[in-house]
């Protein structure tokens, strides 16, 4: 496919708005560009084929089942982008003034009240856009709490499970803490003896997702918090996983201290294009002084924001957080209301029923019953045939699905993560079940039509590593020939697109 820039030619346009006749800014000269931009020239009918060609190569939740472990890519009910596009949500200025936005602040408040009751702790910031800005977050609430008390020089380890997501080891050490990581013991849960040997006066705390990353509960999270409070350190959970547990464990009764929820994964938001997200900090009542400010707050039947809180860590993000994402959660949540559990109970039925479909045709490293999610292990096909877990997420897509999460969590050989939500429907379910065995018997009587997948899709087998670590994301007229005057054509021109 040609890029825009390869199909400009001098003059074309779009539509041709007339100039506004206003006076024009002044701008000092130092600040003036000496040319126009250079910006591909297009007519209207040849610009909309080109990005419904684009769309038409893109794969998303709304295109094919996407059980991508870790992501939770659940459908994203429509209602919620009418409620966001009222005028009165949609309109509305930040920097507008409290008694006319009376209805955004109650919503943010009432928001505030269902996260602390589902997390089971006391105080809430909307703040932070992402889980992983959550995380750090709620690692400097930990390092502002414990310089109050005096023991900020302590207090120098954070200790992770070796199966975190990677934002946690990096939160870790942006929030200027030693990393510490504890193993996994035979079941999957965290080894309590290495946990033991781990833990002491200078640890700040745990960093923990449960269920973990490999879609299981750990079975002595008493215990383990015990440890921590023991040895006067606090537990972070991350909450990423909260579609598992939501209405049926609360983080807060746990033992844990500060919570992170990814609201775009468990009350659904578009995401995976790097659109955006809501990553709020929940926390137990002696972190609450630390929170950023403006808190919202509630006096009598009136709503404001509060910056009166001298302990606070400030501001994580602009104004009060991505209010969008607030607008669809709470439609979210409201829309099932007590229901909230069978949405847990349903993604945890749903990951349990394929688990039990895949188990004997893939291998299974910890045989447990799954929360939402379940990793299996390709190690069987890749020493028997050759096969790896790259190859089976490759032939998937030739089935119309996205490819599960590989290689993550770290311990698992030829990690396959699946995580169906629960808006699957089982035609859908058993359909994906299918073709994991059909792949798995293809593994072993045509492993090159494996290795050579994906055979449908627009691209094959990229270069990921240089396609991540060398991205063009700029095209350089200046280093290619003049493209105003008829089709491209030259090697560098193609090396823009392939490099
Ligand atoms: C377990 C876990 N923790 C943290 C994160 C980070 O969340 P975000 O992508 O919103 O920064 C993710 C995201 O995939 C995750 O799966």
């Amino acid at each position: 496919m040609k890029l825009i820039f390869e199909k400009s030619r001098t003059g074309r346009r779009a539509a041709a708005v007339p100039k506004p006749d206003l006076p024009v800014p002044e701008l000092p000269e130092e600040l003036r560009r000496r040319q126009p931009p250079r910006l591909p020239e297009i007519a209207e009918p040849e610009i909309v084929r080109h990005f419904t060609a684009l769309a038409d190569r893109t794969f998303g939740v709304d295109t094919g089942f996407y059980p991508l472990g870790s992501c939770t890519m659940k459908h994203n009910p429509r209602v919620n982008e009418r409620v966001v596009a009222l005028p009165g949500f949609r309109d509305l200025h930040p920097l507008q003034e409290e008694d006319g936005a009376q209805g955004a602040l109650e919503l943010m408040w009432r928001l505030q009240e269902i996260l602390a009751e589902v997390c089971g702790l006391g105080a809430v910031s909307l703040q932070p856009a992402a889980g992983s800005q959550g995380e750090l977050t709620g690692l400097m609430l930990m390092r502002a709490y414990f310089a109050d008390r005096g023991e900020g020089e302590q207090r120098k380890n954070v200790i992770t499970a070796d199966t975190a997501h990677g934002t946690n080891p990096a939160s870790v050490t942006m929030a200027g803490y030693t990393l510490q990581k504890v193993e996994t013991d035979a079941r999957g849960n965290l080894d309590l003896d290495d946990l033991r040997a781990k833990v002491n006066e200078e640890t700040a705390g745990l960093m923990l997702t449960n269920p973990s990353t490999l879609g299981l509960f750990d079975e002595h999270i008493e215990e383990v918090a015990a440890i921590f409070h023991e040895a006067g350190a606090l537990l972070y959970y991350d909450g990423a996983n909260l579609n598992a547990v939501c209405g049926i464990s609360r983080p807060g009764d746990m033992g844990f201290d500060i919570v992170h929820i990814n609201l775009h994964k468990t009350f659904s938001q578009p995401h995976g294009g790097g659109g955006p997200g809501g990553g709020p900090v929940v926390v137990r009542d002696i972190l609450e002084p630390f929170l950023p400010v403006p808190a919202v707050v509630r006096d009598g039947e009136r709503f404001r924001l509060d910056y009166d809180r001298p302990k606070s860590i400030g501001k994580v993000r602009g104004y009060c957080g991505p209010f969008g994402v607030f607008v669809r959660s709470y439609a979210f949540i409201r829309a099932y209301g007590p229901a909230l559990r069978e949405m847990s109970e349903v993604a945890v039925l749903n990951a349990n029923y394929m688990l039990a479909r895949l188990k004997e045709t893939y291998e299974l490293p910890f045989d447990r019953l799954c929360m939402h999610e379940f990793v299996l292990s390709a190690r069987r096909l890749k020493r028997e045939h050759g096969i790896t877990a790259l190859d089976v997420a490759k032939r998937l897509m030739d089935y119309q699905f996205h490819p599960p999460t590989i290689y993550f969590p770290l311990i698992v050989p030829e990690a396959l993560m699946i995580e169906p939500t629960e808006t699957e429907a089982k035609e859908t379910l058993d359909a994906f079940c299918d073709a994991m065995q059909q792949i798995a018997r293809d593994a072993a009587e045509h492993p090159k039509l494996l290795k050579e997948a994906p055979h449908h899709r627009p691209v094959r087998r990229l270069d990921e590593v240089k396609a991540a670590k060398r991205a063009i994301v700029r095209y350089r007229f200046d280093d290619h020939p003049d493209l105003t005057g008829g089709p491209s054509e030259g090697e560098a021109l193609e090396a823009q697109k392939g490099a």
